[in-house]
């Protein structure tokens, strides 16, 4: 396998919590293959400390703290990663999701308003907040690259997924309209990976997890990808080998969106 995909390049992690973490995962094949990187997570994610066993493993990555709800944060963050690479950069993942309805088990029909407008802030508008903020400043590179997580309850229902559900209908909406804008005025490609389950501390957040993920498999031909392959779809989407590919959602999840019914899941009926 090639080395160097992203020789050269520089980006900002959203999102690495621990070493099950998809943004975990892809902060380290994104320096394998020659990125320089600054990893970022909320404040309060930072006590465990993890992530700076992160940092140490990707060349010694500054770790910039930022709540990506607040724009005051997001500004320092941009402008710290800036400077310390020098100037604008070329790509950015953000891999971050957190509903305090689904984590306190409230039903769909049954939200909390005030926790709802945060699911929607911590998990869709952030994204919104980050690309204003890169594009007042002037942050990212002609050709560069954003990349946000998503999962296919934007598109279909999954009842315990909640609110995350809507959250993951406007980030996708966020990357498409986003997309436009920074792509007419500076080349800028923005797409949003739709990424099978995956064990990580939010996807087990869902209520039904392990029956679920179980459905997901026999439902896909391929399998569910892991958060591993999920890195390299990531690592390949930062590269110049997918340079016109913008303003899409791409399922990452071994065949499950195109498959009505597997053998494997219609035997169960049998
Ligand atoms: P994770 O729990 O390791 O990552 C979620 C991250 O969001 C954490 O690092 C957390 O600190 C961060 N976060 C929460 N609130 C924040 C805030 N206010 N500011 C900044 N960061 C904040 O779990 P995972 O699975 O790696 O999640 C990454 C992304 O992948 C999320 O968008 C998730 O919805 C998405 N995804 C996950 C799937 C799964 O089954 N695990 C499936 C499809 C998509």
């Amino acid at each position: 396998m090639a080395n160097n995909l992203l020789q050269g390049k520089k980006g900002i992690i959203f999102g690495a919590l621990n070493d099950q973490s998809i943004a975990w995962k892809t902060a380290l094949h994104a320096h394998a293959q020659g990125a320089e990187l600054v990893l970022t997570n909320a404040p309060v994610a930072m006590r465990m400390g993890e992530i700076h066993q992160l940092a140490a493993a990707v060349g010694g990555a500054p770790v910039i703290p930022a709540d990506a709800t607040s724009v005051e944060d997001l500004d320092a963050l941009i402008r710290g990663a800036m400077e310390h690479f020098g100037g604008p950069f070329d790509f950015i993942l953000h891999s971050i999701g957190m509903s305090p309805n689904v984590r306190k088990g409230k039903h769909y029909t049954d939200v909390n308003y005030e926790w709802y407008k945060t699911t929607l802030d911590v998990s869709a508008i952030s994204l919104h907040k980050t690309l204003a903020t890169a594009l007042k400043r002037g942050a990212l590179k002609e050709w560069g690259s954003v990349v946000a997580l998503s999962y296919i309850a934007a598109q279909r229902i999954f009842p315990d997924y909640g609110d995350m559900a809507d959250a993951k209908s406007l980030l996708e909406s966020v990357a498409r309209s986003f997309g436009y804008h920074y792509g007419v005025a500076h080349k800028v490609r923005i797409n949003t990976v739709s990424q099978s389950p995956t064990v990580t501390t939010a996807g087990s957040g869902v209520k039904g997890f392990d029956e679920f993920i179980a459905y997901s498999e026999s439902m896909s031909p391929l399998g569910n990808a892991d958060a591993a392959a999920c890195a390299d779809y990531c690592v390949t989407l930062f590269s110049d080998m997918t340079r016109y590919v913008t303003m899409q959602n791409l399922f990452h999840d071994g065949g499950f969106s195109n498959t009505g019914v597997s053998q494997e899941v219609i035997g169960k009926f049998a």
